[in-house]
């Protein structure tokens, strides 16, 4: 997952009533496409991960289900909602060459056919030293290597699914006009770090880098892997950052949502960066390992 691609493109879908077949043929062929389309470019770095909704499990897949399986559950805050939208699949193509990712994207989607219907297709970008579009290093606590792998992927708890992982993604615009109009002191306390030098600020309680730090019972903190991404088009005022999070336990991302969008037992909260941020979608996957989508098609 880490370091950061230069491109990636998200796919929502929704399955078509009988498409469940089709579909998991081409989640099952995913491995060698990535592979035909990514071969002669390996500083391209072509990867897709596909997920899986909660409803669409079962047609695909029947049973096992992996334990944690659950939709997206919507939000309603005092001031903030984060939405649940419809979501049966997930693609998230990443490359450091947005023409792989097109052609990929293309082919799937060709291939799925009437088997799936796109309900949103995002096409993001690095935008300067991995920033995001409000003007912050995003990603910077990311753990990598082996904590990233541990962060991210089930294990022995549910022996089927090992390999795999519980993905939730959203997509945020920005209000870049009342952001702009904060000063870059306030604009750091929202955020909890830096602007310039991306050092996280010790004295920002509420801030949404706060927000986001939790503990454990044992007290180690509580991770997760995102690989969130801007996208937009100027011309149409459209500013946003396409916010997607790995994990290996979907309660700890739930978690955060929950303390980003109610806040904390009244002591934090809501998160400030919704103030200039609304989400307008919302879905949650289980993302299969390769092996199992390339197994369980050719069942
Ligand atoms: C508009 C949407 C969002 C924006 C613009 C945003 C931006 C940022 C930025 C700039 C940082 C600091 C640098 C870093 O460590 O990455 C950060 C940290 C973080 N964000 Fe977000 N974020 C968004 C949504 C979310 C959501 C929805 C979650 C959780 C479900 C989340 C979880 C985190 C976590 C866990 C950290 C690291 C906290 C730590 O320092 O340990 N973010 N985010």
């Amino acid at each position: 997952m880490s370091p950061p691609s230069a491109t990636a493109v998200f796919l929502v879908l929704t399955l078509e009533p009988g498409g469940a077949t089709v579909a998991r043929e081409v989640l099952g062929e995913i491995e060698g496409l990535t592979r035909s389309f990514g071969f002669g470019h390996p500083e391209g770095r072509l990867t897709c991960v596909a997920g899986i909704g909660a409803t669409a499990w079962e047609p695909l897949y029947g049973s096992p289900r992996p334990a944690a399986l659950r939709p997206f559950r919507e939000l309603a805050g005092p001031r903030h909602r984060a939405p649940a939208t419809p979501g049966d699949l997930l693609l998230h193509l990443r490359a450091e060459r947005p023409d792989l990712c097109f052609a990929l994207a293309a082919e799937l989607v060709r291939r799925l056919g009437d088997a799936a219907r796109v309900q949103d297709e995002v096409q993001t970008f690095t935008y300067y030293d991995s920033r995001n579009l409000l003007g912050f290093v995003d990603g910077t606590e990311n753990p990598v290597g082996d904590l990233a792998a541990d962060t991210a992927l089930v294990g022995e708890e549910d022996p089927v699914f090992a390999g795999g992982s519980y993905v939730v993604v959203q997509k945020y615009l920005h209000d870049m006009d009342a952001w702009g109009k904060l000063g870059t002191e306030e604009q750091e306390r929202v955020v909890g770090r830096t602007k310039q030098t991306n050092l996280e600020l010790t004295d920002a309680p509420g801030s949404h880098v706060d927000l986001n730090t939790l503990t454990g019972p044992d007290g180690s903190e509580l991770r997760v892997l995102r690989a969130a991404m801007p996208f937009g088009r100027p011309g149409h005022g459209e500013f946003g950052t396409y916010f997607v999070v790995y994990a290996r336990d979907p309660e700890v991302p739930a978690t955060m949502l929950r303390r980003m969008f109610l806040g904390t037992d009244g002591a934090a909260g809501p998160d400030p960066i919704l103030d200039f941020s609304r989400a307008v979608t919302g879905t949650a996957f289980f993302a299969p390992s390769a092996r199992f989508l390339r197994e369980a098609s050719a069942a």
